[in-house]
């Protein structure tokens, strides 16, 4: 057939269907990049996010799933005034925990019940985001991730003065101008931490679309009974999960290169297609 003698529906069809695998190839492509380009950004330059864009961001995240769609998550937003009273109280209290560390060295024990400022803070995390004991393989990719990173900001072992600088820095958010702190309600259960999850990933994701980045933060837990009562957060009703930091990256600062691995898909899956040998053998002897 010559192009002259070519039908006009068929043609639009092929050069719809043609637009329609670009586009979805390009989706596919877009969506690789964000969640490849990723990654924990801590150094921030001061520059301000407008609310509107925050904004944006968590209205797109709350599409995350939960179960029962019951949408667990809550938020607590803080810029300006708010981040820097939470930076410092935190800063201060973190730095008595160095002068007075807790009776078991950890940061989850109980020193004090007083939050006096003579007196050192109490250390109590809501939930223990790590195990007390440590077991491989997941030891030996905690250190390489600690001193991976270490090595980067040129620190070396034993400098633990530069360690405490470094862990510190956590609390003024990395420099970023948005700090979150995310909490769940007491009244929930531990599946609301996956529904959790999954937001606070929609959130980093919704943010790199937009030229933003961030850094999820256990580091604030320990300190949750300084952080809540400043966020207005009553801690008999909620707990706090997590914080994170939300800015613009400093590209010059070189921690920000710093990149971690992953495991090959073979290492951390099991493909099944027969029913497993030892299930089998199991039901059979029943
Ligand atoms: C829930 C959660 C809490 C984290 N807490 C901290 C933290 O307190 N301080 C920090 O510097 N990084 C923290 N991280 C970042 C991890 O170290 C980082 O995700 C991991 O090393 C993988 O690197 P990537 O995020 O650059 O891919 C946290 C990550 C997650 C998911």
């Amino acid at each position: 057939m010559s192009p002259s003698q070519s039908n006009p529906t068929s043609d639009n069809r092929v050069q719809m269907q043609s637009t329609h695998d670009a586009t979805a190839q390009y989706i596919v492509q877009v969506l690789d990049h964000l969640v490849a380009a990723r990654h924990s950004v801590r150094a921030f330059l001061p520059q301000s996010v407008p609310r509107a864009v925050v904004a944006d961001i968590l209205q797109i995240a709350a599409r995350a799933p939960s179960g029962s769609n019951i949408q667990p998550w809550k938020v607590y937003v803080l810029v300006g005034e708010a981040l820097k009273q939470v930076s410092l109280e935190v800063i201060r209290c973190h730095d008595q925990s160095l002068e007075h560390p807790a009776p078991s060295g950890g940061p989850n024990s109980s020193a004090s019940s007083s939050t006096s400022h003579s007196t050192p803070p109490p250390l109590s995390a809501p939930y223990p985001y790590y195990p007390s004991v440590w077991v491989e393989p997941y030891l030996q990719r905690r250190r390489d991730n600690g001193w991976g990173l270490y090595d980067k900001l040129g620190i070396l072992r034993g400098e633990k003065e530069k360690m405490h600088r470094q862990h510190q820095a956590n609390f003024s958010f990395f420099g970023a101008p948005v700090g979150l702190m995310f909490t769940l309600s007491r009244a929930l259960e531990r599946g609301s931490m996956l529904d959790l999850g999954m937001f606070m990933q929609n959130i980093m994701l919704a943010a790199k679309a937009r030229g933003l980045d961030t850094c999820p933060q256990a580091a604030w837990l320990p300190f949750a009974s300084v952080v809540m009562p400043l966020i207005g957060a009553k801690e008999e009703e909620e707990m706090l999960m997590c914080g994170m930091c939300l800015g613009y990256a400093d590209r010059q600062a070189s921690v920000n290169d710093f990149l971690t691995p992953r495991e090959p898909v073979e290492n951390f899956t099991q493909w099944l297609s027969e029913p497993c040998e030892q299930t089998h053998a199991n039901q059979s002897k029943i």
